[in-house]
């Protein structure tokens, strides 16, 4: 299952490769809210043409329903940081996932529940 190829935050070493979202815990129905994910936060992730976080793919999983992908985001390394910023909105409670890939060390997974 592709599943067991997630790596989430007991696979770390070094380098840090989880995703942080940054997103308000609490939102009303339909309002747009912004939503930052970004790899490397705390200790930045190298970004050469070598090593570097290729992409950002988010998903929201509302209760009750199948998972929707919500933002697809390919970065250029060297040129841009991993950290996007996008604005979203929900019907109903979800949770997010943020799935960043490295060119390297794989794909890393972050959650976070925004109750509506
Ligand atoms: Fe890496």
């Amino acid at each position: 299952m592709f599943g067991e190829l997630l790596k989430t935050s007991v696979h770390e070493g070094k380098e840090k490769h989880v995703p942080v979202i940054h997103a308000p815990a609490e939102v009303k129905a339909g309002e747009f809210f912004s939503v930052t994910v970004a790899v490397g936060e705390e200790v930045a992730h190298p970004n050469s043409p070598e090593h570097h976080i290729k992409w950002i793919q988010v998903f929201a999983h509302p209760e009750g329903s199948n998972p929707i992908q919500v933002a697809n985001f390919d970065v250029a390394p060297g040129s841009v940081e991993p950290r996007v910023t996008f604005n979203m909105k929900l019907e109903n409670t979800a949770v997010i996932y943020a799935l960043a890939y490295c060119n390297i060390h794989g794909v890393w997974e972050a959650n976070f529940r925004i109750s509506v």
